[in-house]
Order: C-alpha cells, then structure tokens, then sequence
C-alpha cells in the first residue's frame, strides 16, 4: 500500500493534440495534476475544455503527446500495452458517464467482470462481488439487471465494478451527468464517502458545484488549459 504523503497518480506536463481538417485541436496544454491516496480531484470546465482528453490519459486509455504520468510509483506512459492492461487491471477503476454495464448481465455478474478477468478464484470472487455490492447498497439487487434498475442504481452498480479490485485510483468522467439532481447527490456521496474511507485517489470530470464544494483540489480546464487549480492542500502545489 501507499506510504502517508505519497502520490497515487501524478501527471506533468501534460499535452495532446488532436489533428483534423479544419485545423489543429489542442485539447490539453502542459497539464499537470496529482491525487494523493484519498483525495477527491475534481476536473471542471465547459464542453470541450479538454476534460475527457485528460482522464484518459490519465486513466492510460489515450497516450500524451508530451509529458508524463505516474500511476503509484510506475511511469505509464513508458510501458508498452501489455504492461498497461495489468496495471488498469490491478490500480485503475473507472466510471463512467453512461453506465458501461453489460445489458445481459445481472448487477452482480456486471461487478465481478473485472475479477474473472483477473483470474481471481471464484471463492473470492464472490465475496468481493457482495461487499462491493453492499457497499453501494444494491446487495438487494444482485440478480437484477440492469435495465430493472434505475440510472442511479445502475451507476451504482457502475461504481461497484469500479472498487471490487479495490483500485488505487478511481477515474470518473462525469459520473452524475445521466442523472436527476436527486439521484446525483446521492451517487456524489457514494463515491466522496469511497474516497475517503477506501483511502482511493480520485480524479472527477464534472460540472456539479456540489461535487466540486466537496473536493480537495479542483482543475478547471478551459480550451485545454489549466485556468485554476484550488487544493485545500496547498503545501502539495510547490513540487
Ligand atoms: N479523438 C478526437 N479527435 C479529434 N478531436 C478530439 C478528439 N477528442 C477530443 N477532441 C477535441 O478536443 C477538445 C477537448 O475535448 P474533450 O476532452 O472531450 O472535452 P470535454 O470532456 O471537456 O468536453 C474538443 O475540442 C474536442 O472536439
Ligand atoms: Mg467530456
């Protein structure tokens, strides 16, 4: 486990360029950020600013063009792919903004996906399927699929798949924008009170300013550029 202090992800110098016919995009512009094991980062900024771009990158879906990220003590961005799978698979969970869940699988089948691909033992498996499931409060609705379940409950069980390997970094791009104000604050809470408690690090792209109010660093990207980074944790911004 990671020592008090230390960096679960961390990005520099972060740049991405996306080429197109009506001219270059420069979707992330030397962004740096980092999360520290427990720590709730929230990434702001309108349409376009470039949020999902940096997610994924962080989230090692999409390669930088410039700069560097660490997940934990591992430089990703030097790994080839086979190196990549095995560390999403073992220190990334990831939510995302529509669900992602498996139609023809029961809510349980859904979170257990991440750990038969793992090759955890079915013993096991099984276990972590319901604590994760009872830590979201769907234990009642294992077998349920998901289209017998609500969009909060089914981005809850979204939110299960995401911790049962218990992950060291929780990605979420706009994990509430699918949902009633109602139910958002509620999957909101979920995933501030897995943070907290589970000591996760979590990178957030959102717009709610409840979400946002909770955070312990915010980003706010505009046309791909840091505009402003607020951290409760000011001594971290000197590195
Ligand atoms: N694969 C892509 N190809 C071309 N342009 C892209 C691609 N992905 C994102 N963009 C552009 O990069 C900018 C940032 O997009 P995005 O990261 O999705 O922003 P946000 O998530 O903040 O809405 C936008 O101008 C978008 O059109
Ligand atoms: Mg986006």
């Amino acid at each position: 486990m990671s020592a008090a202090g230390s960096v679960a992800l961390r990005g520099e110098g972060l740049s991405r360029t996306f080429r197109s016919a009506a001219g270059d995009v420069h979707a992330c512009v030397d962004i740096d950020l980092q999360a520290r094991p427990g720590e709730l980062v929230v990434v702001t900024g309108p349409s376009g600013a470039g949020k999902t771009t940096l997610l994924n990158i962080l989230g090692t879906l999409d390669r930088p063009d410039a700069g560097r990220v660490w997940v934990g003590e591992t430089e990703v961005t030097a790994l080839d792919e086979e190196a990549l799978s095995e560390v999403r698979r073992r220190d990334l969970g990831f939510v995302f903004q529509s669900f992602g869940l498996i139609p023809v699988l029961s809510a349980a089948e859904n979170v257990e996906l991440p750990l038969r691909i793992a090759r955890t033992d079915p013993a096991e498996r099984e276990a972590r399927v319901a604590e994760a499931l009872r830590l979201v409060g769907l234990a009642d609705h294992a077998a349920q699929r998901p289209g017998e379940l609500s969009g909060g409950q089914q981005q809850r069980v979204g939110i299960a798949r995401a911790i049962v390997a218990e992950p060291r970094v929780l990605i979420a791009d706009e994990p509430t924008a699918q949902l009633d104000s109602r139910t958002a604050a509620t999957v909101m809470d979920l995933i501030v009170d897995l943070v907290h408690t589970r000591g996760i690090a979590a990178v957030v792209a959102t717009h709610d300013p409840i979400l946002r109010a909770r955070a312990d660093r915010v980003t706010e990207l505009h046309d791909g550029r840091l505009l402003a980074a607020e951290g409760r944790l000011r001594r971290d911004r000197r590195r």
